[in-house]
């Protein structure tokens, strides 16, 4: 954990709304301040009844109202734990234990986020940080197989220049995130001096990493990797990885040294 990492904390947060959203997704948001979170750090979440799993579930945190306003969760409904937590009304409360890991680099100013599905729920706490820095919004390519898999795409109306991609084009771009990236690039909306940031499932994440390194971009992934504790002790979320940072141990506890890693860290 870096030195500067706020403290992880555990509270009961009041249910404000279950937000529906399109593709089985839905925006948990809930009231009371939480703790200052880096874009890419993630909270254990867990039902205060009726929690049907035995471990609580990491979701990173998707934006943070202002003062006392509390935040929100973007969550896809995919077994039990997500359904407990789509099944809560306002009033009801959750367990929110957190902030956990280390979240993406803060030093870049203008990054390029490339997202797949649920892969967008860090970046719209990095679209609202970056506003509230006075820096430019991010760029935010957004990909899904079809129109309904771009969950939450309208939260990010005033805060980010989007561009969406669907495989069957039934909204914006057709094709992948990947070829995404290179009609941008050719049309000079990104360029190779940017870093990307991307989030979504593995295929895609090794995708983009391929395609940045082809190019020699610098590129960091969040994984979202199983993980059952969320603060390394049961070594369920360990990633081969090379570096420095590691001090020559060839695994890192994704809870603690990540979500976040710059893709030359990951091994295979
Ligand atoms: C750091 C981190 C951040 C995350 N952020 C979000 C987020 O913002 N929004 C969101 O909806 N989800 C997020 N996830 C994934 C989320 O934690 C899982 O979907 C959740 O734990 C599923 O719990 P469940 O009890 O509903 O289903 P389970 O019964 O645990 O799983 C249901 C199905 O989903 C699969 N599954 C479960 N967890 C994962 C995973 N980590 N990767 C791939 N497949 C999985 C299982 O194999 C199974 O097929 C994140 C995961 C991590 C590690
Ligand atoms: S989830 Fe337990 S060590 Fe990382």
């Amino acid at each position: 954990m870096r030195d500067d990492a706020p403290e992880r904390r555990t509270r009961l947060h009041r249910v404000a709304r279950v937000r529906p959203l399109s593709g089985g997704c839905f925006a948990l948001e809930v009231e009371g301040a939480l703790p200052v979170t880096g874009a890419g750090q993630f909270y254990m979440l867990r039902t205060e009844h009726r929690w049907p799993a035995l471990l609580p579930r990491p979701f990173s945190l998707y934006s943070m109202g202002e003062g006392e306003r509390g935040g929100s969760f973007l969550v896809k409904a995919v077994g039990p734990g997500t359904e407990a937590l789509q099944a809560c009304r306002a009033g009801d409360r959750v367990w929110v234990t957190g902030p956990l890991g280390r979240p993406f680099p803060d030093d870049v100013c203008d990054p390029v986020c490339i997202a797949g599905g649920i892969g967008v729920a860090p970046f719209l706490l990095l679209a609202q940080q970056q506003r509230e820095r006075g820096r430019p919004q991010p760029r935010l390519l957004f990909g899904g197989r079809t129109q309904v898999a771009l969950a939450g795409l309208h939260d990010f109306a005033d805060l980010a220049r989007v561009f969406p991609c669907t495989d069957d084009g039934s909204h914006g771009f057709r094709g992948l995130v990947t070829d995404l990236l290179g009609d941008l690039l050719q049309r000079g909306e990104v360029t190779v001096a940017d870093t990307v940031f991307c989030c979504g499932p593995d295929p895609m994440m090794h995708a983009v990493a391929a395609a940045c390194a082809a190019r020699q971009m610098k590129c960091y992934l969040s994984l979202e990797t199983y993980m059952a504790c969320g603060y390394g002790v049961c070594n369920g979320c360990s990633v081969a990885v090379r570096g420095e940072r590691f001090h020559g141990w060839p695994y890192s506890k994704t809870c603690i040294e990540g979500p976040v890693y710059c893709a030359d860290e990951l091994v295979g």
